[in-house]
């Protein structure tokens, strides 16, 4: 099985259930279909909805507005995302241009469509939004949290120490929104149940989280709010939700599908028709009724000593902020990378007139280590010193911040992988000619995240007939979770992976780590283990006083299920096989992460990324050559899905560096790109060679040594590229996406002639 996922085959003969596939046979029922109609401004007030053009319709069955929808009541949104700041269609105000103003729903999707077309909107324009940072100076707000991040920490005297250091750097960097843009869309059917629950089926990253979501919105009460919620974290609670959810796959999330508008839109929806209803998202929908990354603008000034050593970071973000409670946690990791003497974080938050902004790969971190990683060039620059030695000179041998020894850091072994495959130590000078008559440059950075853990519970059943059954309410985005746990289960219970179920439960069974943080198959085999270890520990106790068993007498001790068999410490074993036909099926359930992984020691995955580029010396255009990167994320459970995994985060970052933008009209406040024609990713034209290399499989047989792969490995690539493109020509990137405009501004800055001496 290794190297296959378990749900490919499903995948590739179509048989796997996507929303958007659900049949009528899937569903046992036909759900009429929903489509938005959204504000094509960004602020004001709804005057007038007119739907009787729409309600004439052959089709259309009703048009849902602020003034007959239902009343939802306040949500706690632990994703920080929309709903917990503001409710759809419960207002007149328009808060953003996008917005949710009216549905539609009709027998059909053309019907519905030509409904949307049908509602005469009349809106009362307000003053104009402000969407973008340049246009936000009064709203800028200083912080001391940005969402999961610090907004503001303190090492040292770290002004100081810049004033006083052999060499300094001063740069503003700028990353422009963009979104997350998975190829599907996303629908959510919901049929309201005759007990008063709802039956939802969507994709979500985090189940619990969004049933509760949904629960509360929809006043179910306790045990669908936040007591319930802790009660199923804590106590292991099995009670059944309301809110029933069938979580399926999704055609990639990337962080976006977490308590999305539809997922209220949908019940709501199937509430005032009194019948099954499929919201459907069109393209355009899911860039403001989903979330998306935030613009960023980040002040960093770094002191180093004559020997390269890091004196100061000060780093001053200023970030934007949509509707949503989420802030980019830019601050997160800037300061867990480098061994430093000082540092300052000082952030800026404003709020914008766009949608709610959200989690999308590498959240913060993407960013932070952009400009981190363009300012440690240019210091190595300063001191004449190579990129990489001043990295290696910089390693932190322990936690920077909090000085705890790391558990398993492979980042040297990352550097020495990554340069070794590109050539890094005899590369040619930057702006060599190459034979093709383009500069060659060369660039790398490093790559981390933490390794977080969240709270999950599990529910393990050995059968009698030596089977084990696991029912979780997790989240296949893609990510090959399913395949990661399945595997994993064997080696914890000692059976093979075809004596593995592991069911994907559309109830609350147990509480289910999200699909987020690159923390889902971590935190979810975690809890396993627990449970795991609860049934061996059970049948030990039993075998200690059954003469038939080679345990009868033994003394107790630590019992362990390994290659079939109950294995004690001592060496005694047994066939799992006999001990489960005498004593019939054994279950329990585990828990973990309540601490959320705190430990004596700091976790993270890191990498070195390194790039090969060829520049057009007239065009400016660019050519990635090649994409090495080399990460330590503890053991790689599945070789295959992790380089997928790996490669498909390199290639996001790929596309953050040079093409990623979704761009805005400063007059209406809307996404001017909104579509993915125009709202360019990198297509499989645009990937040259990517090769991802892993190392740092840390020792021992726990196992649970493995760490977080998803995030870590687009977080080095666009500096990478920005770093070769420097070496290229000498031009300075300070803005992501690196289109032409700024590679011609980065040039620009050059002394006149260096570029054309290059070219020459
Ligand atoms: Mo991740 S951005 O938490 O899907």
């Amino acid at each position: 099985m290794k190297g296959h996922r378990i749900e490919g085959a499903d995948k590739v003969r179509g048989r796997a259930l996507f929303v958007d596939d659900l049949r009528d046979s899937d569903l046992g029922f036909v759900p009429l279909i929903a489509l938005a109609v959204t504000s094509p401004v960004g602020s004001g007030t709804v005057r007038a909805i007119r739907p009787a053009d729409a309600l004439a319709i052959a089709g259309v069955r009703a048009v849902i507005t602020h003034e007959n929808a239902p009343r939802l009541r306040k949500v706690i949104s632990l994703s920080m995302s929309e709903p917990g700041t503001r409710l759809p269609l419960q207002s007149a105000r328009i808060d953003y241009a996008g917005q949710i103003v009216a549905l539609v729903i009709a027998d059909t999707l053309q019907a519905a469509r030509d409904g949307v077309a049908s509602v005469g909107l009349e809106i009362d324009a307000g003053s104009a939004p402000v969407v973008i940072l340049a246009d936000a100076k009064a709203r800028l707000k200083s912080v001391k949290r940005a969402g999961i991040g610090p907004g503001r920490s303190r090492k040292g005297d770290a002004d100081a120490a810049l004033a006083g250091a052999a060499v300094t750097t001063d740069d503003t960097f700028h990353n422009a929104a963009h979104h997350q843009n998975p190829i599907e869309p996303g629908a959510v059917v919901a049929r309201w149940d005759p007990d008063g629950g709802v039956t939802v089926h969507a994709a979500v990253q985090w189940h619990h989280v969004d049933t509760m979501m949904i629960g509360q919105a929809f006043g179910f009460g306790w045990s669908d709010g936040l007591p319930g919620f802790l009660n199923r974290v804590l106590r292991k609670n099995r009670s059944e939700s309301k809110v029933r959810l069938n979580n399926h796959f999704s055609g990639g999330a990337f962080g976006r599908n977490v308590s999305y508008q539809a997922l209220l839109l949908a019940p709501m929806a199937a509430k005032v028709v009194g019948a099954p209803v499929k919201f459907i998202h069109t393209r355009r929908d899911t860039f403001s009724l989903m979330s998306h990354r935030s613009e960023a603008r980040q002040h960093l000034r770094l002191g180093g000593a004559a020997d390269g050593r890091l004196a100061a970071i000060v780093l001053e973000p200023d970030i934007a902020k949509g509707a949503a409670a989420f802030v980019e946690p830019v601050g997160e990791m800037p300061m867990q990378l480098y061994a430093h003497e000082t540092h300052r974080l000082t952030s800026q938050v404003a709020t914008l007139d766009l949608p709610g902004a959200g989690w999308m790969r590498g959240p913060g971190v993407a960013y932070a280590i952009f400009a981190l990683e363009q300012g440690m060039d240019r210091l190595a620059a300063e001191l004449r010193m190579d990129p990489l030695d001043i990295r290696l000179i910089n390693h932190a041998d322990v936690h920077p911040v909090s000085t705890k020894p790391w558990e398993a850091k492979a980042l040297r072994e990352a550097y020495d992988a990554g340069a070794a495959a590109i050539g890094w130590r005899d590369r040619p000078k930057g702006g060599t000619m190459r034979p093709d008559g383009r500069l060659t440059g060369y660039g790398m950075a490093s790559a981390i995240d933490l390794g977080r853990q969240f709270p999950a519970t599990a529910h393990v059943t050995l059968t009698a007939d030596a089977r084990v059954v696991v029912s979780l309410a997790v989240s296949e985005m893609g990510q090959g979770l399913l395949t990661g746990l399945t595997g994993l289960i064997s080696e914890m219970t000692g059976l093979p992976t075809d004596r593995v179920e592991l069911r994907r439960s559309a109830t609350t069974e147990s509480y289910a780590a999200g699909s987020i943080g690159s923390t889902g198959t971590y935190s979810n085999a975690a809890a396993i283990l627990d449970a795991v270890q609860r049934i061996a520990a059970g049948l030990l106790v039993k075998a200690r006083k059954d003469r038939a068993t080679p345990f009868y007498g033994h003394p107790s001790g630590l019992a362990r299920l390994m290659s079939d068999h109950l294995v004690l410490g001592d060496g005694t074993r047994a066939p799992l096989a006999d001990l489960l036909a005498r004593y019939g099926a054994q279950s329990a359930s585990g828990r973990a992460g309540l601490t959320f992984g705190a430990s004596a020691k700091a976790k993270a995955s890191f990498g070195a990324v390194f790039c090969e580029m060829a520049v057009d010396a007239v065009t400016l255009d660019i050519e990635v050559v090649r994409l090495i990167g080399a990460y330590d994320c503890g053991r790689v459970l599945q070789p295959a899905i992790a380089q997928a995994q790996l490669r498909g985060a390199m290639i996001m970052g790929l596309g953050q560096a040079l093409m990623e933008e979704t761009r805005l009209d400063r007059r209406t406040g809307a996404w001017t790109n909104a579509e993915l024609g125009e709202a360019l990713i990198p297509t499989q034209a645009d990937v040259g060679h990517i090769e991802a290399i892993t190392v740092g499989a840390f020792s021992g047989d726990n196992p649970l040594n493995f760490k977080g792969i998803a995030e870590t490995a687009i977080v080095g690539v666009a500096p990478a590229i920005a770093s070769a493109f420097a070496d290229a020509t000498g031009g300075q990137i300070r803005s992501l996406p690196m289109t032409h405009k700024e590679r011609l501004r980065a040039v620009r800055d050059l002394e006149p002639t260096t570029l054309k001496e290059a070219a020459e």
